[in-house]
């Protein structure tokens, strides 16, 4: 039933894209606006405050939000009480080109970029007074991460056993495809004393599995109590709260892959066995070309060192197709490496020219039919290392997470350490632990699998 908007229960939809640090940002902006009565609501027609966390990553993400855009001036015009949605812009694009937006889309009433989150609940209140002028649409780009860190509440409304946190942010890499360094700013590092604590609260909250969230996650370095911690200390932390059983860090650097971090794999068995490490291309030219500052051959012995620490240890990779200047061989490169690697998933992108980027201006473009026909090929490749690698667990007993329900009544469904998503018959008591399960089957995106009989920690917790 439709109410009608009050001043105090009032309805956030909020439509978020791009990467994980996006999906924590929206639930922390949801965090924020929750002791102003904000309700988060799937349904976008009935909302006060219309949120998109938007992506400047590649460039369809940002045409995204004008066709979005174009669909909420519609109908917020449709509704009889237009005047009272609130429409906010936040995000990638938000930082990148908030004043093109403002100027470009009059339906917007704010644009806030990702280090000014703690200020949404502020700007909201304002831009519903009535003494805003319509169309004056404000913007908050700041580019402080910590402000930000302080002033967001402490208390997170979580939901379920798993749980993103951000522990780092910005880069300092400018690899030359690649906006980051522009919109989410320079290298930051949250104090390791903020992360436990806020970790802490998540374990006591039912969170068991936590993953690190970091544009160039690796680089994490801070102060802690007793000298500078970086990434594996900081996990030597985590893994020592009571409750937290399961970690996890994306997105790393090559180059960023510390010996006391491959170590972390072998000696803290929290941290899961399954690393996203990116490398774009194996051809040593384009990575050159990329500004990666690591060549194919130093890729492939980081990897046999992660191997040798942790011999179960799977991965998955970025690739980019298509960089200006890549040639065929490079390309075989870069298929030659997969082979040699063997990932278990991946992350496959056409190159896509983005403004301001020292690739952007290059000669030498790759025609989009020639990028569309490597990455059909390079899917091949990896998609069959994907499914053998979901196969050789056939027949296999593996501790499994329980997050959600299954389609099915009496169907549960959860993660592996491999973040592969299986989904078994268990009763409803099992939701939010981990549980031993055998693998008997294999689909095209999940596995399937059985409580082994004879296991008495399933049948414990049953
Ligand atoms: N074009 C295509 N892919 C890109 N990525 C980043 N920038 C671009 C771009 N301009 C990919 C990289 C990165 C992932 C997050 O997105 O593979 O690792
Ligand atoms: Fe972008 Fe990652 Fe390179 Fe940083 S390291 S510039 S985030 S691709």
């Amino acid at each position: 039933m439709d109410m009608p908007p009050s001043t105090s229960r009032k309805r956030v939809h909020i439509k978020t894209y791009g990467c994980q640090m996006n999906v924590y940002d929206s639930e922390r902006m949801a965090d924020a606006l929750a002791p102003d009565g904000y309700e988060q609501t799937d349904d976008v027609t009935t909302a006060d405050l219309v949120l998109i966390n938007t992506c400047h990553i590649r460039e369809k993400a940002s045409e995204k939000l004008y066709s979005d855009l174009g669909r909420l001036r519609d109908m917020k015009a449709e509704r009889t009480d237009g005047a009272s949605v609130t429409i906010a812009v936040a995000g990638c694009v938000a930082q990148a080109e908030g004043t093109e937006i403002i100027r470009r889309s009059p339906v917007v009433d704010l644009v806030v970029g990702p280090q000014s989150y703690h200020r949404l609940p502020e700007l909201v209140a304002r831009s519903r007074s009535a003494t805003r002028p319509a169309g004056d649409g404000q913007l908050a780009a700041e580019f402080e991460p910590q402000a930000k860190f302080d002033r967001l509440p402490k208390h997170r409304r979580t939901t379920g056993p798993t749980a993103f946190l951000t522990v780092q942010e910005g880069c300092d890499k400018f690899c030359a495809f690649c906006v980051v360094p522009y919109t989410r700013g320079a290298e930051f590092s949250r104090p390791a004393a903020d992360i436990l604590a806020e970790a802490r609260r998540l374990a006591e909250s039912g969170v068991c599995e936590i993953t690190l969230l970091g544009q160039n996650v690796n680089a994490y370095h801070a102060e802690g109590a007793d000298g500078p911690v970086e990434l594996a200390g900081l996990m030597r932390g985590l893994a020592e709260i009571p409750g937290v059983e399961r970690l996890r860090y994306t997105t790393s650097h090559p180059n960023d892959m510390t010996d006391a971090l491959i170590a972390a794999h072998a000696e803290i068995p929290a941290v899961m066995p399954y690393l996203h490490l990116p490398v774009q291309s194996g051809s040593d030219r384009v990575l050159k070309a990329m500004n990666r500052r690591h060549t194919a051959d130093g890729y492939l012995r980081l990897v046999e060192r992660l191997r040798a620490a942790r011999p179960d240890l799977a991965l998955s990779g970025d690739f980019i197709v298509g960089f200006p200047g890549e040639t065929e061989a490079d390309f075989d490169a870069t298929l030659e490496l997969v082979r040699q690697v063997v990932y278990a998933g991946a992350f496959t992108f056409k190159y896509s020219r983005r403004p301001g980027t020292p690739a952007a201006g290059a000669d030498q473009q790759v025609p989009e039919a020639v990028k569309a026909e490597r990455l059909a090929r390079l899917n091949a490749v990896l998609e069959s290392q994907r499914q053998d690698f979901n196969r050789s667990k056939i027949g296999t007993v593996m501790p499994i997470l329980f997050e959600r329900q299954g389609r099915h009544a009496g169907q549960l469904i959860g993660r592996s350490p491999w973040l592969q998503s299986v989904w078994t018959e268990a009763p409803e008591a099992l939701m939010g632990q981990i549980v031993d399960i055998e693998i008997t089957a294999v689909g095209p995106n999940s596995l399937v699998g059985r409580r082994p009989g004879s296991n008495p920690r399933s049948d414990a917790a049953a």
